[in-house]
């Protein structure tokens, strides 16, 4: 008898701890794809010998870049003028194993503080690589003020953030790897964890050889990685650049209409959006709205400590402008349409009325039609071009799963991060 009721008590205490495991994992089951898969499976990776595409190698293993765009004049170095101008310097000569050691940590979210987040959770390839976001989320789903830029020819830009703040790419990653509301992460504790990680180890003594093997990862090596790939993200071969080149049935009559308008001195969009990089990068105060209870963005005049740059932005490029809705810094506008019909609904309209901003001389009356609207959407969308895009690791280094993405849960309504690559 005493032993029937042992017997029936284990099978009874078994069946608890049975449901309470199921009930247990069947809670957990939407902060599986929100943690992510965190074995350390260490699966051997090579690093490319060969330059990406737009680059050539030269005898010292460095990646050059070329493009038709070397053969023309420069009229000055952000590249203005006529569609046949030169382009400034791209951020080049890295090694193919540097590039690709960047495409790695570019995409692994072993460099945030708690492992959820990379670089490429807000610049999504497969969104121009920004996030379809109207502002960014961080660690933690903190909010942050302003949208995520897309990264294709960062290389070639003197000025980076919205508010031109930076003016290389190596502090700029530095930016959101130790922002507190972005990847959270320290120094110390980055360092601490690509050290641990032997593959990691590997891979940079081999894009790094002039050091010992034994030498530990430095902080200079992950930021000039990063810069590496993404000096290599260029798209320069749009419709538009093919029509740029000489060929002329690259674009349709309305497209050139487009173009014409975009170029005119009525509309004026050429003065600031020059080719071929589609920005002169310069700060301009345009005058673009924030969102309904959003304060006011001062801009440029905060980092740089000046008044008269107040609300002013570096003209971003309009390269894949097509993939990275929403618009302008605060996401503002979900449409092309929307974005080019801002320019003409009257210069400093959108300017909170206690603000006095000195409004770019560009900016100005061009009373473009609704045609004339259509058609420079129609435009705009031949600058896409996603010929070199990276391939995207099928396996990490750090053996985690390839990140992830920001969606909202469809149940809650609250963000969660899905795998989606
Ligand atoms: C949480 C989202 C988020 C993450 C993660 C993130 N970024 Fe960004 N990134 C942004 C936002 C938002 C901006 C614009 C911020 C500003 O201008 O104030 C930005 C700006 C940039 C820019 C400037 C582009 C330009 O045209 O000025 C570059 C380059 C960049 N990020 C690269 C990176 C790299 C490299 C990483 C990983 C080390 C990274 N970002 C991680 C959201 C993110
Ligand atoms: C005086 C310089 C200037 C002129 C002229 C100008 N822009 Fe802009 N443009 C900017 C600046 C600066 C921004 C970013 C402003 C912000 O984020 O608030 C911008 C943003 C944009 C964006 C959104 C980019 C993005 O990544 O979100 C588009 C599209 C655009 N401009 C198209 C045009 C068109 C079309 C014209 C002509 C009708 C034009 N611009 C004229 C300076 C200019």
């Amino acid at each position: 008898m005493d032993t029937k009721i042992k017997r029936f008590t284990l099978f009874l205490t078994l069946i608890i701890v049975s449901v309470i495991v199921l009930v247990f994992t069947k809670k957990n089951e939407k902060t599986a794809y929100i943690l992510l898969n965190s074995t350390h499976e260490y699966q051997k990776i090579a690093l490319k010998s060969t330059c990406p595409p737009g680059f050539k190698k030269n005898e010292k293993n460095e990646c050059v870049t070329v493009t038709l765009y070397q053969q023309y004049h420069k009229n000055n170095k952000a590249g203005m003028g006529g569609l046949q101008s030169g382009l400034p310097e791209n951020r080049d000569g890295f090694s193919p194993q540097q590039i690709d050691l960047g495409r790695y940590l570019f995409f692994d979210p072993i460099l945030s503080a708690d492992g959820t987040i990379s670089c490429a959770s807000c610049h999504d390839p497969n969104q121009g690589f920004s996030d379809g976001l109207a502002t960014s989320i961080g660690i933690g789903y903190q909010k942050l003020k302003r949208g995520a830029p897309s990264i294709w020819n960062v290389g070639f830009f003197k000025k980076l953030f919205w508010d031109g703040r930076s003016n290389n790419l190596e502090d700029q990653a530095a930016g959101p790897l130790f922002a507190t509301n972005e990847m959270g992460n320290t120094p110390e504790n980055l360092l601490k964890t690509l050290n641990n990680i032997k593959n990691y180890r590997e891979l940079f003594a081999k894009a790094f050889p002039t050091r010992a093997i034994t030498d530990a990862i430095i902080l200079d090596e992950i930021l000039t990685s990063i810069t590496a790939f993404e000096a290599s993200l260029i798209s320069l071969n749009s419709r538009y650049d093919q029509y740029a080149h000489g060929y002329h049935d690259a674009l349709s009559a309305k497209e050139k209409e487009g173009m014409n308008i975009f170029r005119s001195f009525v509309a004026r969009c050429a003065e600031c959006h020059t080719p071929p990089l589609f920005t002169n990068q310069q700060i301009a105060i345009i005058g673009s709205p924030e969102p309904e209870g959003v304060s006011f963005d001062p801009g440029a005049e905060i980092p740089f400590n000046d008044k008269t740059l107040r609300g002013g932005f570096k003209v971003p490029s309009l390269r894949n402008i097509e993939k990275t809705a929403p618009y302008m810094h605060s996401g503002k506008f979900k449409t092309l349409r929307e974005t080019v019909q801002f320019y003409t609904n009257g210069r400093g309209h959108a300017v909170p009325k206690d603000e006095q901003l000195l409004i770019h001389w560009h900016i100005w009356e061009p009373q473009l039609t609704d045609d004339e609207l259509d058609r420079l959407v129609d435009f705009l969308k031949t600058l896409t071009d996603e010929s070199f895009m990276p391939i995207i690791p099928k396996t990490l280094p750090s053996g985690k799963a390839i990140p992830n993405k920001l969606e909202i849960s469809p149940k809650n309504k609250s963000h969660i991060r899905k795998q989606l690559f």
